[in-house]
């Protein structure tokens, strides 16, 4: 354990420690007052037993009922959002990942034509993505949908711009600014919010100490938050309940299990300057690295699995001439929630294959490098 805190036996009274590791002390407990507290956290999946842990205190010490369930839990947040809604209009931005399609369709169910869907295509997708996600979501959901091409204008307003919290308050402002001449006469914002987007964007030391700003959670949006116009029914849930309610809703396995893709899109995966020229070589270099996972039958395998395009730049040999090209990181993770992560590694085989086709396909491209960090001490991103 990392942690090095300790206590003064002189001064924990009724507590007595339970748990110890090497150095330091892991669980205090008060049995006559129930009070118990863990210096670890049972929360996330590398404990060990953490799990058992929650739910020994949850049932044994708190006596509490295991009523939260994913069937109460819609029953909750339909009856909520019927209250809330009334007989206003709701818009909701698509991007075609879990979140906002298992929203578009929980909520379309309570509120039918009261909803409109808008996907934004910021330019900032991978390759073909803005085209599949319209097509499926037709194809599968009689929800209207409208398609705006905002392409040039994001690329426009980040031409500047490095910093990668600047990138999402750029993109995020531009992001609802769009949305807010779309949605003239609605008075509802829902979004597809889950609990990770609100822990990370919110620091008990100030803005300074924010792990990240999400899109979902900019200035604008907090505006709307305080007058009470957002919807976002699964804010306290994580992706894997996400995909539950995605599944009793019947929606196809495309879309339930694609894999998480950030707000702010290729603009985070680019480190330095966004341009067109950057955004074109990532996006082929993803979907190479993306085919070839599938030939290996390994994409199902991976929470995430992504290029990151560095402004760095190396020599390499290309025929019998000297190229000098940037580099692209390749990364996979495990994960279960993306609290936490575990990096993934392909063969040596499968590397040396995907390397020569990224390096021998994409221009500009003259170095490929795999991450091998987990998370923590990394984020999943790059930024
Ligand atoms: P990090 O990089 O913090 O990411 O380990 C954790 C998970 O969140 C995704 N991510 C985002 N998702 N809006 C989102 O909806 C965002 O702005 C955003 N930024 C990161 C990331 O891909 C990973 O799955």
């Amino acid at each position: 354990m990392s942690h090095g805190d300790e206590l003064d036996p002189k001064s924990i009274n009724d507590f007595k420690v339970i748990a110890t590791t090497k150095n330091s002390v892991a669980a205090i407990a008060n049995p006559k007052k129930k009070i118990y507290g863990v210096q670890f956290h049972p929360e996330v999946s590398h404990t060990e037993k953490g799990e058992k842990i929650l739910l020994n205190f949850i049932t044994k010490i708190a006596k509490l009922k295991l009523d939260w369930n994913m069937p109460s839990f819609i029953e909750m947040e339909t009856e909520k959002i019927r209250k809330q809604i009334g007989n206003k209009k709701v818009i909701l931005a698509l991007s075609g990942g879990v979140d906002s399609s298992v929203l578009a369709v929980f909520l379309h169910r309570i509120i039918k034509d009261q909803l409109l869907c808008v996907f934004i295509d910021n330019g900032l997708l991978r390759y073909n993505e803005a085209k599949e996600v319209v097509a499926q979501f037709r194809k599968h959901f009689l929800i209207p949908l409208k398609y705006v091409n905002a392409r040039k204008i994001f690329l426009k307003k980040l031409r500047w711009v490095s910093n990668p919290e600047r990138k999402r308050r750029v993109i995020g402002k531009l992001f609802i600014k769009i949305l807010k001449k779309e949605s003239k006469g609605f008075y509802y914002l829902a979004q597809g919010t889950l609990y990770p987007d609100v822990i990370e964007s919110v620091s008990p030391h100030g803005h300074s100490q924010t792990i990240k700003t999400h899109h979902n959670r900019v200035k604008q949006v907090l505006k709307m938050q305080a007058q009470g116009r957002l919807v976002e029914p699964f804010q306290q849930l994580f992706k894997d309940e996400v995909r539950e309610i995605g599944k009793k809703f019947g929606l196809p396995d495309s879309i339930i299990h694609r894999q998480p893709f950030p707000g702010p899109g290729l603009a985070v995966r680019i480190i330095g300057r966004v341009t067109l020229k950057r955004l074109v070589m990532l996006r082929k270099v993803d979907w190479i690295f993306q085919k070839k996972l599938m030939e290996y039958n390994q994409q199902k395998n991976f929470w995430q699995s992504f290029a990151v395009l560095l402004p760095v730049k190396s020599v390499g040999v290309v025929g019998d001439r000297r190229s000098y090209g940037y580099t692209a990181v390749l990364r996979a993770v495990s994960s279960l929630d993306g609290m936490t992560a575990d990096f993934e590694i392909l063969s040596k085989e499968e590397l040396t294959e995907v390397a020569n086709e990224i390096v021998g396909r994409v221009e500009g491209i003259a170095r490929v490098v795999w991450d091998i960090t987990s998370k923590p001490p990394a984020t999943i991103e790059w930024e």
